[in-house]
């Protein structure tokens, strides 16, 4: 059978109209011609008869295979014009639009963060991500993702997968790459004795981790694994948010400071550890809130130790339960919105009843980021212009700043 692919699915599937409804196939690009055998709504065998225009040949062997990129096969205008089409009909469907800047797009092995899964083999380990759809572990030694800081600690995880792993369950490993050295934090290892503790700390000199978190608890503390945002030096918890990329958070950061302008007081929300606080603090009074107290304090830690920054204040609050309301808000000429996927729905439904002018939001869900834009569109704002910041290259992940103002 003969299909043509019309569009793309939010995972990257090529979506074609098939005799019984929409047949879905991975690795395919809109308008390319494929032929193959029905199975249900799949095709199985799919062979390209007319490719692309847009389809290059994806730079990493595994690319078919591994779940950590969808989009390899695809040229990079492409990748920004669908991701842009995203947020485009995201807003749509919520009967908004807007002007959008040009999007950004960090480069190849730009990630300094990452989470791997490994297992214990009868060799060794086994370390990379996951197969599409699968329990299998594809290797990642060449990994055109990670930053080469992040591969470079594959012997080091290697090293701990077959001290603390076994053969029947799989270890989590998040590696962040810090000013330090590499900040590692496992879960789903073995239970943590003696014999144990000694083993991971030493494999921690070996290898030298700044830190290792083994299922919550810090076994290694061999220096604190330092970030730096803007002039502050923050270390973060185990396991703390950090943006993707530095390019990308670079560009989130650019961003936000040119929508908030020339505001006086600030209040960032989902602040994190600091990410755009610490650097608006150069030029404004924040108050910077979060749901993490750990990440509230490492924060302010970094705030305290440095030099020249303006007046910031920190509270750890569960900003769905308890957002802030009118007239907190009454006390800020902007405010900063980075909420996680699920969006912000009642923080955005007090902002628009509040007196705020300026709201610099920063989304990684553009559905839930369409929901709550409208909420304020509702209420008088005007959604100024969008940009497409994709941190997560070759994937379906899709990242924006937006500013609203009245
Ligand atoms: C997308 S991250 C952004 C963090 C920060 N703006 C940055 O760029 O590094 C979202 C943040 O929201 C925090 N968070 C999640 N749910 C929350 C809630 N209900 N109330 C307050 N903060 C929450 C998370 O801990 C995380 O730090």
């Amino acid at each position: 059978m003969k299909l043509v692919i019309e569009r793309l699915g939010h995972l990257g599937d090529g979506i074609a109209r098939g005799p019984d409804g929409p047949v879905y196939i991975p690795g395919l690009l809109p308008g390319e011609e494929v032929e193959g055998t029905l199975n249900g709504d799949r095709l199985i065998d799919p062979r390209i008869v007319t490719p692309s225009p847009d389809r290059k040949k994806p730079p990493c062997p595994h690319a078919r295979t591994c779940g950590g990129c969808l989009m390899q096969h695809a040229a990079d205008p492409f990748v920004t014009a669908w991701k842009e089409g995203i947020v485009k009909g995201a807003l749509a469907g919520q009967g908004l639009d807007a002007p959008f800047r040009p999007s950004h797009s960090s480069p190849p092995n730009s990630r300094r963060r990452a989470t791997l899964a490994a297992r214990k083999t009868k060799g060794g380990a086994l370390i990379g991500f996951h197969a599409r759809g699968s329990d299998l572990i594809i290797p990642v030694p060449y990994c055109h993702l990670l930053h080469p800081d992040l591969l470079a600690t594959l012997p080091a995880l290697e090293a701990l997968t077959r001290a603390g792993g076994s053969r029947s369950t799989e270890l989590a490993l998040t590696v962040t790459r810090s000013l330090s050295g590499p900040d590692v934090s496992v879960s789903g290892g073995k239970e943590l004795d003696g014999a144990l503790r000694m083993d991971l700390a030493r494999i921690a000199e070996t290898h030298g981790l700044a830190r290792l978190t083994w299922d919550g608890e810090t076994v290694a503390l061999r220096t604190a694994p330092m970030q730096r945002f803007g002039k502050a030096l923050v270390a973060p918890p185990p396991g703390a948010f950090l943006q993707a990329t530095p390019d990308g958070e670079a560009a989130l950061l650019s961003a936000v400071t040119e929508a908030v302008g020339g505001a006086k007081r600030i209040a960032d929300l989902f602040a994190g550890c600091g990410t755009f606080a610490l650097p608006l603090s150069e030029q404004a009074e924040l108050h910077a809130v979060e749901g993490e107290t750990a990440m509230t304090a490492a924060l302010e830690k970094g705030w305290r130790a440095t030099p020249g920054l303006k007046k910031l204040t920190t509270e750890t609050r569960d900003l769905f339960r308890r957002p802030l309301e009118p007239d907190e808000l009454r006390a800020f000429d902007a405010v900063v919105i980075d909420p996680p996927r699920a969006g912000a729905e009642a923080q955005f439904a007090t902002l628009a009843r509040s007196a705020v002018p300026v709201v610099a939001a920063v989304s990684c869900n553009p559905v839930t980021f369409a929901r709550d834009a409208r909420l304020l569109t509702a209420a008088g704002f005007r959604l100024d212009w969008v940009q497409v910041i994709d941190q997560f290259r070759w994937s379906a992940h899709v990242e924006l700043a937006a500013r609203f103002s009245r």
